[in-house]
């Protein structure tokens, strides 16, 4: 039974603590897509880890984590990484770490770009992590990309890389911005690829053969449906398909060997960065902040927060085909006397029952609430169903009935623990 978990919103909606759950009964995880601006929070053996670009099943033993050729790689990024893990304890191998050898390569200067072209774009930027996923995948898309592959060979690695960083430094200078000097790249690449060639391989056989051979494969999407480059607020968005079709693209999968979608979505909204949020609401913004949750992983930045947007759901479990939803962070509505679930845009005369595409239409979405009442107690303890108050049960209901997508499990608190089954 392959498994494929998917952001269903606008990213962080606890992807990390799902997969981690349900690694427990996999062979491998698989990356597909994004780089190191995902920050994916596990809470395991009483530690909390922050991954980026390695795989979340790096945290169990006897698994393979691979990162595909879909994902976008910053070579010294990633040791950074693996040091990090391994300075707490997480053991790494080229047996249990497997990377791509047609992965694309994020450079310093894709970094630069991304921040140069942020800053040109003022007070329209799209807010990105300027980790140069966008330019990165920019390359990819005009065929002058650097891939893995070309980390395995020094000579060829200096040729490209110089090639690259000449045509860049005319970028870098029409955006004001100081030019790159290839040796100094060119060391802090090579540096790093001496650490990782001999976890770079041919992954997509890698896969495939375990597939064949009956293993269990879980895929981690990362970012949210809302983020994709083609389904999500464009240009709000980031630079690779993070619904279910770049999982095959990214892994080299193809769409039958998929068995079961998960959805991952909170109980209410978050967003970074910058984009139309229709249910952002400053009375829950509050409240939670208050409560010290929704800070970025990776920078500590508040996080937007809205009510559950059904037209979002809605719209991401079709064209992800989400056989149900793991819904994170229930506990987080624990205080609130009434809950809001949007369940349709006014947009003028008309209710949209899905997204608009443009823009301006976007802003002007007014949200069409349902209020359900509150449950006003701790459910961080519940370890059933059962246990659960009536109030919060019918919100789950409810939920599920408005995005028309069953919720399979409820989180409860961020430990690999607390996660409880819906009863169909
Ligand atoms: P990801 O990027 O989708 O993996 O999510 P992040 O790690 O960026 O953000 C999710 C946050 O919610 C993290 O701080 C998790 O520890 C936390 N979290 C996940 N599930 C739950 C839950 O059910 N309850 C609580 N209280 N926290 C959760
Ligand atoms: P995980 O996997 C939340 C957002 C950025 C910005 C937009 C484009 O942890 O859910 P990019 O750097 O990708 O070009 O930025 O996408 N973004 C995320 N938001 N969670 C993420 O990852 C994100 N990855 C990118 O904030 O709005
Ligand atoms: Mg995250």
């Amino acid at each position: 039974m392959n498994t494929l978990v998917i952001g269903s919103q606008w990213g962080d909606e606890g992807k990390g603590k799902v997969i981690d759950f349900l690694t427990e009964t996999a062979d491998f995880v698989v990356r597909s897509q994004g780089g190191s601006n995902a920050g994916h929070t596990v809470i395991a053996n009483g530690k909390k880890y922050v991954l980026h670009l390695v795989p979340s099943g790096i945290l169990w033993p006897g698994k393979v984590n691979v990162i595909g050729n879909g994902v976008v790689i910053n070579p010294t990024s990633l040791v950074e990484e693996m040091t990090y893990l391994r300075n707490l304890g997480v053991t790494i191998t080229p047996e249990n770490l497997i990377i791509s050898d047609r992965a694309h390569v994020v450079l310093p200067i894709h970094k630069e770009i991304d921040a140069a072209q942020e800053e040109a774009l003022g007070e329209h930027k799209i807010g990105t992590t300027k980790q140069g996923i966008g330019p990165t995948y920019a390359d990819k898309a005009r065929r002058i990309g650097i891939r893995m592959i070309d980390l395995a060979d020094p000579e060829r690695l200096r040729t490209v890389l110089e090639a690259r960083i000449e045509t860049a430094n005319d970028e870098l200078a029409r955006l004001g911005w100081p030019k790159a000097d290839p040796q100094v790249t060119l060391d802090a690449v090579m540096a790093a690829a001496d650490v990782l060639r001999p976890h770079i391989t041919n992954t997509i056989p890698a896969i495939n053969r375990a597939i064949k051979a009956g293993k269990t494969v879980l895929f981690e999407g990362a970012q949210g449906a809302m983020l994709d480059i083609d389904f999500g607020t464009y240009p709000f968005v980031t630079s690779s398909n993070t619904s279910a079709g770049g999982c095959c693209t990214g892994s080299g999968v193809p769409p039958t060997s998929i068995d079961k979608i998960i959805g991952v979505c909170k109980a209410y909204t978050t967003r970074v960065g910058a984009g139309p949020m229709v249910t952002e609401d400053a009375e829950i913004a509050d409240y939670l902040h208050g409560l010290g949750r929704e800070f970025g992983a990776t920078t500590g930045r508040p996080r937007r927060c809205g009510w559950a947007d059904g037209v979002v759901l809605r719209y991401s479990s079709m064209f992800n085909g989400f056989d149900e939803m793991a819904m994170t962070n229930l506990d987080g509505l624990d205080e609130c006397e009434t809950i809001k679930i949007c369940t349709g845009y006014r947009c003028g005369d008309e209710i949209l029952e899905f997204p608009p595409a443009l823009m301006e239409d976007w802003a002007k979405c007014e949200p069409v609430y349902e209020s359900i009442p509150g449950w006003k107690q701790d459910i961080s303890k519940c370890t059933t169903w059962e246990e659960l108050p009536e109030a919060c049960k019918a919100y789950v209901k409810r939920f599920g009935e408005v995005i028309g997508c069953p919720v399979g499990t409820v989180g409860v608190g961020p430990d690999r623990e607390q996660t409880i089954a819906v009863p169909h």
